[in-house]
């Protein structure tokens, strides 16, 4: 049956729907907006928003497995629609925020929760993914890097950086043998690894000197809601990168338990991204 990955312009759900193509699979992406979608040859494309229920009937129809990114609101349409449509098997993009002991307090985890509940409480299967931090966030930096400078509030911070590729191995080995139902997988990098070493990384890989500079919290979270965050979700980001220049984040088995491969360095990520920032 055809295999649905929403969010296919995303750099995870990109990754996903590389790897299930390379996998064989028949899978169909989705956007809220197809024509802007650059998908292999052999691939069907088509418009759905996960926040507009009644645009998801045609994006499901025939559908056995989906991978969902976690939305805003309209779960409870997502999900009367995948019953609909007879989906089996649902892998969400969440957080790890969900699984940290202050997550009652999280916006950021009771968003990511509540869709978590919505599925486990749905008549198909679910399996959901939590990865920590992201070393696509880097991504962010690449103004900061064409001056010479990588600017952080908490450069000490210690993060186990994942890479998109190894969420998305995670996602496919998943939704093609529908193993892990009911699980929450916590994914993350092969190490904690500071602001200031991926800084250095990038440096390395990209040839030039990259000066790192401390910011102060209100700085860093101006700079974060310049950039489109809600204004309460910086303070919370930023007392976690506070948290872990103490206490490094937690790196876990996950990826190298599922996918058999080790999870990708952060010098792997940004040998691959060079020219991201070109
Ligand atoms: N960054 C981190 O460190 C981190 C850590 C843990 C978890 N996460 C989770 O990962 C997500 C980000 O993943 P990413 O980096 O792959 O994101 P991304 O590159 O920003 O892509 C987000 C995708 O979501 C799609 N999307 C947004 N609103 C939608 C809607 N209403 N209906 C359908 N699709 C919609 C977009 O598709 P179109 O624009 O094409 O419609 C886009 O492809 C976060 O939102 C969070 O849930 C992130």
């Amino acid at each position: 049956m055809t295999i649905l990955v929403t969010g296919a312009r995303g750099n995870v759900g990109r990754a996903v729907l590389d790897a299930l193509v390379a996998a064989g699979q028949d899978v169909r992406a989705s956007s809220r907006d197809a024509t802007a979608l650059d998908v292999p040859d052999g691939v069907a494309k088509v418009s759905a928003d996960l926040e507009s229920p009644e645009t998801l009937d045609a994006a499901l129809d025939g559908v056995g497995s989906v991978f969902l990114y976690t939305q805003r609101q309209g779960i409870d349409g997502f999900v009367k629609a995948a019953e609909a449509a007879g989906v089996r098997h649902v892998v969400l993009l969440s957080s790890a925020a969900t699984l940290e002991p202050q997550s009652a307090q999280s916006r950021i985890a009771r968003l990511h929760r509540a869709v978590e509940e919505a599925l486990a409480a749905a008549p198909f299967a679910e399996t959901v993914l939590n990865p920590g931090a992201f070393a696509t966030n880097t991504l962010g930096w690449r103004q900061d890097i064409a001056e010479g400078v990588v600017r952080s509030a908490h450069p000490d911070s210690r993060i186990g950086a994942i890479h998109e590729r190894d969420i998305a191995d995670v996602a496919t080995r998943i939704l093609i043998d529908g193993s892990h139902v009911g699980e929450a997988l916590a994914l993350t990098g092969p190490e904690p690894i500071s602001f200031r070493e991926q800084a250095a990384i990038l440096a390395d890989v990209l040839g030039r000197p990259l000066a790192v500079e401390e910011l102060t919290p209100e700085q860093a979270a101006e700079r974060m809601v310049a950039l489109g965050f809600p204004p309460e979700v910086p303070p919370e980001i930023l007392r976690a990168w506070a948290r872990t220049t103490r206490e490094p984040s937690l790196v876990t088995n996950v990826v190298r338990d599922v996918t058999g491969a080790a999870p990708r360095t952060f010098r792997q990520w940004a040998e691959e991204h060079r020219a991201d920032f070109a």
